[in-house]
């Protein structure tokens, strides 16, 4: 996997200057901790505008799944401050669609009152919260995502997107047909109606999910979250 740092010099979207390192040794500017010089995962501190779907809900649980049908998958997400330290009782709020694009709670669609697929957790002392769900699917002008939220101290201090690698994604739309009857989705990011807008993938890279799968091919997702 090409790292953040190297895609954007391969794109020639940075010039030859050093860029100024911040306490963690990420590159400062509009686009923090884009490039991770020491080999960690991606992290963001800003992203998206609050999804139209969402729906203030208190649903303190790690499995959100409820009935839902689709690939199980753990999300597991690290919250830290600028000092790269845990930040202990962050509140990580997460709603997607089901394999077939649809959300929870929404009118539009019929699903009014109902819970699925969505809730929160608290970060322990290590900064980290964990779901159970399964992998989300798609629906018409946007990239397969998940929302998030991140609250702390009663303020909203993150609202986002996360993001899939694409071949991972693929892969499992392509393998469970069944579940996913929309197949792959064929929505690029410089047609995604939220990240077509940015003249490069950056925004989109910064929140791409590290997936990993286990021996007994158990899938997790892992995000690290700084917040400023
Ligand atoms: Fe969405």
């Amino acid at each position: 996997m090409v790292k953040k740092g190297e895609r954007g010099r391969e794109e020639g979207e940075e010039n030859d200057d050093q860029p100024e390192l911040d306490a963690c040794g990420w590159e400062s500017g509009a686009w923090k901790r884009l490039a991770n010089p020491r080999g960690r995962q991606e992290v963001c501190l800003e992203f998206a505008k609050k999804g139209k779907y969402k729906k203030e809900k208190k649903l303190n649980r790690i499995y959100i799944i409820e009935r839902k049908k689709g690939t199980p998958i753990e999300y597991v997400f690290k919250v830290e401050d600028k000092d790269c330290k845990p930040i202990k009782g962050a509140i990580v709020d997460i709603w997607q669609c089901d394999a077939h694009g649809i959300y929870s709670d929404f009118k539009a669609e019929n699903t009014e009152k109902q819970t699925w697929l969505r809730g929160y957790q608290v970060t322990d002392e290590n900064g980290v919260c964990r779901f159970k769900s399964i992998f989300p699917g798609w629906y018409e002008g946007r990239i397969t995502h998940l929302h998030a939220k991140v609250h702390i101290e009663n303020k909203i201090v993150l609202t986002t997107n996360f993001f899939f690698p694409k071949d991972m994604e693929d892969e499992i739309y392509n393998h469970n047909a069944p579940l996913y009857p929309k197949g792959i989705n064929p929505i690029s990011v410089s047609k995604d109606i939220e990240l077509r807008v940015d003249t490069s993938t950056k925004r989109h890279d910064t929140l791409v999910m590290k997936i990993e799968k286990d021996a007994n091919k158990n899938l997790s997702a892992s995000y690290t979250i700084a917040i400023a």
